[in-house]
């Protein structure tokens, strides 16, 4: 891998915020979403879901870590008082030029290792553990869409926004729930009361239900919170991947939950939206269900996830 170090420091982004972003506190929180689930889902289109995880909780069992919960909850304030429209354009700017590091889909695949899933309650394993039981889950289910085996392989290698060669992002602009931003904060959206200190519920122009947008205009036209689920479409895209359209909408909205467990912002959908998230609702059971304890033999199943590298990405991408 190449890593570029002739990069702009981000810190002047967050400076001005009333929020210290890089403190040690925030840092240890990584998070990927965050509604808690009712404990009775289990079986669906055929996936059966474990009953416990690597913990000894039901899954998303944030009672049972109150601690944690405390965490969860200041993470959100933090999101939601940060993440502004102008926040948001900042940083697809930014990131858009990919000049932070030359790297292969595996090459990634392993430097996420460095990243710990220290807050979520359902994640004590690595990183890739976690992206190789998404994937083998639903291969083993959807044997014949090799797209949707590597859609779940990759979907969370945007996490490397935490580390610092690619600017290590404080955690509320890397994980959790995203949502729109430019348009009015649907009160599906988790901790929503911490909106209120968001600078943009000033701005007359973002505070309607449609906004700065209009109705039916196509999620592919709104702002979202910035993220891992951004970037990594982002660098899909940008490297010219041949992923069909629903792989790269999983990969950009697997953490918008107002939208693919509530329901909120349908207003903003088109036609081809509306096809992809029937995907996204079938990759999204074994993003969350398949962080158990059974381990992936990484060497075993490697030879496959390359062929199908290959096959979607290039060999080398600009990150
Ligand atoms: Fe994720
Ligand atoms: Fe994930």
């Amino acid at each position: 891998m190449t890593i570029l170090i002739d990069q702009p420091s981000l810190d002047s982004q967050f400076d001005d915020k009333n929020v210290h972003v890089h403190s040690k506190e925030t840092n240890e929180h990584v998070l990927d979403g965050g509604f808690p689930l009712p404990k009775e889902v289990s079986h669906n289109n055929g996936f059966t879901a474990p009953d416990i995880n690597s913990f000894g909780h039901s899954f998303r069992d944030y009672d049972a870590e109150s601690e944690r919960q405390k965490g969860v909850e200041e993470f959100y304030r933090l999101q939601h008082i940060n993440q502004t429209y102008d926040f948001v354009k900042k940083m697809r700017e930014h990131y858009k030029k990919l000049d932070k590091a030359e790297m292969g889909i595996w090459e990634c695949c392993e430097l996420l290792n460095d990243v710990v899933d220290e807050s979520d309650p359902d994640l004590d394993e690595p990183q890739i553990q976690h992206l190789l039981q998404s994937a083998e889950a639903i291969r083993k289910d959807y044997p014949n869409e090799d797209w949707l085996h590597l859609t779940a392989l990759i979907h969370d290698l945007g996490k490397i926004l935490l580390l610092p060669q690619f600017g290590e992002l404080p955690q509320w602009a890397v994980v959790g729930d995203t949502f729109p931003v430019g348009c009015a904060f649907d009160e599906a959206n988790i901790h929503h009361k911490y909106f209120k200190d968001n600078p943009d519920m000033r701005n007359p122009a973002y505070g309607t239900k449609n906004g700065v947008y209009t109705k039916g205009c196509g999620l592919n036209n709104v702002m979202m919170s910035w993220g891992h689920d951004d970037y990594m479409y982002l660098v899909a895209k940008e490297n010219g991947t041949t992923l069909p359209s629903a792989g790269l909408f999983i990969i950009r909205y697997h953490s918008f939950y107002p939208l693919h467990k509530e329901s909120a912002y349908t207003h903003l959908m088109n036609d081809e939206d509306h096809e992809n998230l029937k995907w996204l609702h079938v990759f999204n059971k074994y993003d969350l269900y398949s962080k158990s304890k059974v381990l992936v033999d990484v060497e075993k199943v490697k030879p496959y996830y390359q062929s199908l590298i290959e096959k979607y990405f290039p060999a080398k991408l600009n990150w």
